[in-house]
């Protein structure tokens, strides 16, 4: 029974993922609705400049020195990934969205890549600084979610790192307490496989294999990774028996470096003018672990003892 289970889930995905994608709309933020999804935390319609109380859910992957990452709207111990990944708002380098802005400092390595497939930021820096906990393994972001309304829900990314400014549609971003890594794909067939979403365990160096050097600030032409889980003709699904490595760091060339990257606006770690309000849910999630990548099929192993023990105490008590 187990396995027709498990091979009906798989017949699911593959069909599911055969499918070609459709978007109900696309925007540009300056017609943009107020909420884009049901059940909306923040909105859409966001204003010029900043404000770090900001519940503006457009993000931005534009060049080294513009691009955003998604991270908690609140401070405080309950706000790891895995709890907020349906609210986070948009916190970004650049002055102009709406947004909240990173504060300056708390990057502390950036790499930027365009390729014919996507435009990629990698890094890592003290995203304590936006409102992720201490120590917090972070988790994945993307624009499908549960329901298929996206992580957050009402996410909208928009990038000009292909041409004019344009809405892009598949995409995913993992973000943890020390790094992240966050991939735009440019509108095109390939792009629900070049930016696959379903391996949200396995961390940033496994599905964006790339540059994460602290104490260097770039932006290159690369070429396009292999599609996360694909290897040649076979495809890994997570919590599989056994996990192939990553892939290899794509070639880069024509790098611009810069000392640093920042915006000047002097805006300080923990200017929250919003009414805080820390959370102390306990739930668990999907999301998880961003930097210990093997873990698929342990959680596997605990949720299939946890059934196989639940089964054997319930005939016991029947007995
Ligand atoms: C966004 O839309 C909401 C609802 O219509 C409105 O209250 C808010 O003022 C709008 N914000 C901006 C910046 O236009």
């Amino acid at each position: 029974m187990f396995h027709s289970i498990t091979f009906f889930v798989l017949f699911f995905i593959l069909f599911a993922r055969a499918q070609s994608p459709t978007y109900s709309a696309t925007y540009l933020p300056s017609d943009a609705p107020y909420q884009s999804e049901q059940g909306q935390a923040g909105y859409n319609n966001c204003t010029t400049g900043y404000d770090q109380s900001s519940q503006c859910q457009n993000a931005y992957l534009n060049t080294v020195q513009d691009w955003c990452v998604w991270a908690p709207p609140e401070p405080g111990p309950g706000s790891v990934i895995g709890n907020t990944e349906r609210i986070e708002v948009a916190w970004c380098m650049q002055s102009g969205y709406g947004t909240r802005l990173i504060p300056d400092g708390t990057i502390t390595g950036a790499h930027l890549v365009v390729t014919p497939d996507y435009v990629q930021i990698t890094g890592v820096g003290d995203l304590t600084n936006i409102n992720i906990p201490v120590g917090d393994g972070g988790g994945e972001l993307d624009p499908h979610g549960a329901d298929g309304n996206g992580n957050p829900i009402g996410g909208l990314v928009f990038s000009s790192a292909f041409g004019a400014l344009e809405e892009i549609h598949e995409w995913t971003n993992f973000v943890s307490a020390d790094m992240f890594c966050f991939r735009a794909c440019k509108p095109s067939a390939n792009a629900p496989t070049m930016c696959q979403h379903i391996y949200d365990v396995m961390g940033c160096d496994w599905n964006m294999p790339a540059n994460y050097s602290p104490g260097v600030f770039e932006e290159c032409l690369g070429d396009s990774a292999q599609p996360m889980g694909v290897y040649g003709t076979s495809t890994f699904y997570q919590g599989g028996p056994s996990t192939p490595a990553a892939h290899p760091i794509p070639p880069s060339s024509s790098c611009t470096s810069y000392s640093t990257i920042s915006n000047g606006q002097g805006v300080l770690v923990g200017e929250i003018t919003s009414a805080a309000g820390t959370s102390t849910s306990t739930s668990t999630s999907s999301a998880a672990i961003l930097t210990v990548p093997p873990v698929g099929w342990q959680r596997l192993a605990i949720i299939y003892s946890t059934i196989v023990i639940g089964f054997s105490l319930g005939v016991m008590v029947v007995l």
